[in-house]
């Protein structure tokens, strides 16, 4: 058999949209993934598995090449990096917008302002490139609680519908990037495994072209 290729998956949102284009690319798991506690999954291609990540653990996974390619959102990459991996398609699934985020006719702030984020990098160059001093305070989930509890003055996230800000009195204040789903490759196993990647590339860009619209 062929030297396996590997495709790291993020799980979540990002899953569920992309296991149709799998399927369509003729690379569906041969099992549930979404029953399975499995982290490793058979394709219907001898030659090619999947591995399911959280988000922020796919560039590094395809970076070190454990994983010759990835399927992670555009935030992560701003945030960890895409030093080392080329980025040959965007799946334009899971679509949204990187936000800063406050409560509206917030007196100004003097001095620093405090913005909560788990975007610490994308945070630290959206302030800095507009020249506002800010101090970036890391959180890991629920960061529009943060203005709330006066943990912050702002914070840095995801916004889709923009009723989760809503239901907590907050609004989106300034746009930093949209946001889709990419795949990704790892620089070095482009040379060596080249006939194999590019197969994979083309049949998930034909996914894309031929998918159905929700
Ligand atoms: C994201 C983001 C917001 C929400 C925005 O969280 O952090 O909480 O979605 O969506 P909306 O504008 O449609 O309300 P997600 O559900 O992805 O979970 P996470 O906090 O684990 O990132």
């Amino acid at each position: 058999m062929k030297q396996q290729l590997t495709i790291a998956l993020t799980k979540g949102r990002i899953l569920k949209e992309t296991l149709p284009l799998l399927n369509s690319a003729g690379l569906s798991p041969v099992e549930d993934i979404g029953s399975s506690r499995k982290l490793l999954f058979a394709t219907e291609r001898a030659d090619i598995r999947l591995v399911i990540l959280r988000g922020s653990d796919v560039p590094t996974y395809v970076r070190h090449g454990a994983a010759d390619l990835g399927i992670v959102g555009k935030d992560m990459l701003l945030e960890y990096g895409a030093e080392g991996l080329y980025e040959p398609l965007d799946l334009g699934i899971a679509r949204c917008r990187l936000m800063t985020a406050g409560f509206e006719g917030r007196p100004p702030i003097q001095g620093r302002i405090r913005v909560a984020s788990k975007f610490v990098q994308i945070a630290q160059r959206h302030y800095a490139g507009r020249g506002i001093q800010a101090e970036i305070i890391k959180l890991y989930g629920a960061m529009e609680l943060a203005p709330l509890m006066n943990l912050a003055d702002e914070i840095v996230d995801i916004v889709d519908t923009g009723n989760t800000l809503r239901a907590n009195g907050m609004m989106p204040l300034q746009h930093i990037a949209d946001i889709s789903t990419r795949l990704i490759v790892n620089k070095a196993a482009m040379r060596t495994r080249h006939g194999s990647i590019e197969d994979v590339i083309a049949a998930m860009a034909r996914a894309i072209e031929t998918r159905v619209a929700p």
